[in-house]
């Protein structure tokens, strides 16, 4: 059955502004982060700690991690490895995410490691961040198309989901990352996970490259999928997969669901109070259906 309340995991100030190419200032992410969290988002991605030389944008993890924390919210901050993980230590937040590829290639291009090398790093990681409370995602990229080596099995799929399961990780966010999905496979993968993995948080991350992103989430919803990963202002992308376009727009999405009667708590209106805090300083337009219909100033 069709959820009737959904979360939103809100990753505009990571997934969103990684791709940007011109700096947004911090103290400008700061006040997009307090706008999103106005707007009645309760899951937000904050940043990640990367390597700035990679992902010169998230520079200011340290600085951005130190001022938005909340106490009623759910603030999650991302890494890839030991050294991101050591940096996250240093700060109070305590909910982390973790990312991989089911792409090999996909993996080496975007941290320079096969999948099974950042497995083999981050298994005692997430054993030892659950030892010390954390809430602990993983994020699975290419989960249905890499951008390097085409079609991914869907078993491959499950198999690094179940790694991470068995690993101790709270969720699993399973990520179209070039926005290749057709709803049939959304459907198809989120209900073998459901099946699979029946007391883990799934989340459904969706790229809206080709416009699919609003359907494959339907499919998701049918498949009982209620967490969804979307982005303010429809922005975001990954610096190392080509193709990859923002992110499922925030307020299209709560649009939709709202119009189907499924709670989400998140107020539009403030919602696109938030995207305009950030609009001026953004290198490309706009382009979600919600904006463009109700924000024209
Ligand atoms: P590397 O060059 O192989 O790293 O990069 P290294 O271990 O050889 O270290 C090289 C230098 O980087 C050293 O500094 C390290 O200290 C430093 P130096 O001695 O040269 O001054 N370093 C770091 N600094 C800060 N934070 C760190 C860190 N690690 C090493 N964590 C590395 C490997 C993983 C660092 C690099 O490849 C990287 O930063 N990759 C991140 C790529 C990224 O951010 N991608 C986007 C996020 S994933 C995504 O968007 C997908 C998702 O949305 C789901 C979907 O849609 O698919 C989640
Ligand atoms: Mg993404």
């Amino acid at each position: 059955a069709i959820p009737n309340k959904v979360t939103i995991i809100e990753v505009g100030p990571r997934d969103g502004l990684q791709n940007e190419k011109s700096f947004v200032p911090t103290e400008v992410k700061k006040d997009f982060i307090r706008s999103l969290k106005n707007a009645g988002l309760t899951e937000l991605e904050l940043t990640s700690f990367v390597s700035p030389k990679w992902v010169p944008q998230m520079g200011d993890a340290t600085e951005i991690t130190a001022d938005c924390l909340d106490a009623n919210t759910r603030d999650i901050v991302l890494a890839p490895n030991r050294k991101g993980i050591e940096r996250i230590y240093m700060t109070e937040c305590r909910a982390v995410a973790v990312f991989v590829g089911v792409s090999n290639t996909f993996n080496k291009k975007n941290i320079n490691k096969s999948t099974q090398e950042s497995m083999d790093e981050l298994k005692p990681i997430i054993g030892e961040l659950k030892e010390k409370g954390y809430f602990v995602r993983a994020c699975i990229s290419t989960a249905f198309h890499c951008p390097y080596e085409g079609a991914i099995d869907p078993e491959d799929t499950v198999g690094l989901c179940r790694q991470f399961v068995d690993a101790g990780a709270d969720e699993l966010s399973v990520a179209d990352t070039i926005g290749m999905a057709a709803p049939h496979e959304s459907h198809g993968l989120f209900s073998r996970l459901k099946e699979e993995f029946p007391t883990t948080l799934l989340a459904a991350h969706f790229h809206d490259t080709r416009k699919m992103a609003l359907t494959n989430i339907f499919a998701a919803l049918q498949a009982g999928v209620d967490r969804f990963d979307t982005s303010a202002g429809g922005l975001g992308g990954c610096p190392f997969a080509p193709g990859a376009a923002g992110n499922a727009a925030t307020e299209d999405v709560v649009y939709m669901l709202e119009r189907m009667g499924i709670e989400t708590n998140v107020n539009l209106d403030q919602l696109l109070e938030a995207v305009k805090i950030v609009q001026p300083h953004l290198s490309r337009p706009i382009e979600s259906t919600y904006f463009r219909l109700n924000a024209q100033t």
